[in-house]
């Protein structure tokens, strides 16, 4: 069942989503050859903290940190670690939730980190686009997996692949709600999108076919065969004036 949220609801939504950003910025701008993802992780759940909210992964079926640090051939759910030290070329995605007045807020990116290649700035672009072009679908008169359709299609016309074992989400008074949003699949089908719906939606793109595979600590996500992937992530409202990106600066 998909919940759908009021106009005050998502007002406490779109605050948090702004705080959500203001933090995740100020964690990018920490990202440098040398620096550890543990030391990463302090800095977040310290601002997250600061502003009167809690972080939302942290405990999260066990989860132990405010962040996930997936680097390089890590998708997603990489846990921050003094051991974890960024190296020049690499990149990082970097995930985000927090938990304040009762609603959650989720968001993600991928960032550089000092010079990379050109394939890696590549795969970073059409991942943020992918995302972009899914938000836009987020509309009256469109269903889910119109959403679904336009990301994985755009990912594969550029020669990349999606991830299809992880998916996007509703989020409200809970991290993960109905409905989930795989990143690829047919248009047309799934739930009529409604306002008061609100969304994180996160396609994961890698460069090789390959499926994924778990490591060892039980939560870090790779790809098979070591390709690089990118990770984007917004929580997006569709109100009566179309859809408002919530976890954005303001
Ligand atoms: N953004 C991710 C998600 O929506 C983060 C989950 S990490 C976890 O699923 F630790 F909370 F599981
Ligand atoms: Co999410």
């Amino acid at each position: 069942m998909i919940i759908l949220k009021t106009p005050a609801e998502i007002a406490i939504m779109r605050k948090n989503g702004a705080l959500l950003a203001s933090v995740l910025d100020a964690v990018c701008a920490k990202v440098a050859p040398g620096t550890s993802t543990a030391t990463l992780d302090r800095l977040a759940e310290d601002l997250i903290k600061q502003a009167g909210a809690q972080p939302a992964f942290k405990g999260y079926s066990g989860y132990p940190a405010t962040l996930c640090t997936s680097i390089n051939e890590e998708i997603v759910h990489g846990i921050p670690a003094e051991e974890h030290i960024l190296n020049d070329g690499d990149i990082i995605s970097l995930d985000i939730g927090l938990v304040k007045n009762g609603f959650y807020s989720d968001m993600a990116t991928t960032v550089p980190v000092g010079e990379i290649s050109p394939a890696a700035e590549r795969l970073l672009s059409v991942t943020r686009e992918s995302l972009w072009r899914g938000i836009k679908q987020v509309k009256i008169g469109n269903r889910l997996s119109d959403i679904s359709h336009t990301i994985g299609s755009y990912v594969e016309s550029e020669g990349f692949f999606v991830v299809k074992e992880y998916v996007g989400h509703g989020v409200g008074r809970s991290l993960h709600e109905d409905p989930q949003i795989p990143n690829y699949g047919p248009p047309g089908h799934g739930p009529r999108l409604q306002v008061g719906m609100v969304f994180a939606i996160e396609p994961m793109v890698k460069t090789d076919p390959d499926p994924t595979r778990v490591l060892d600590d039980g939560w870090t996500v790779v790809t098979a065969r070591g390709g690089l992937a990118a990770h984007f992530e917004h929580t997006v409202a569709l109100t009566e004036t179309g859809v408002d990106v919530l976890t954005i600066r303001r």
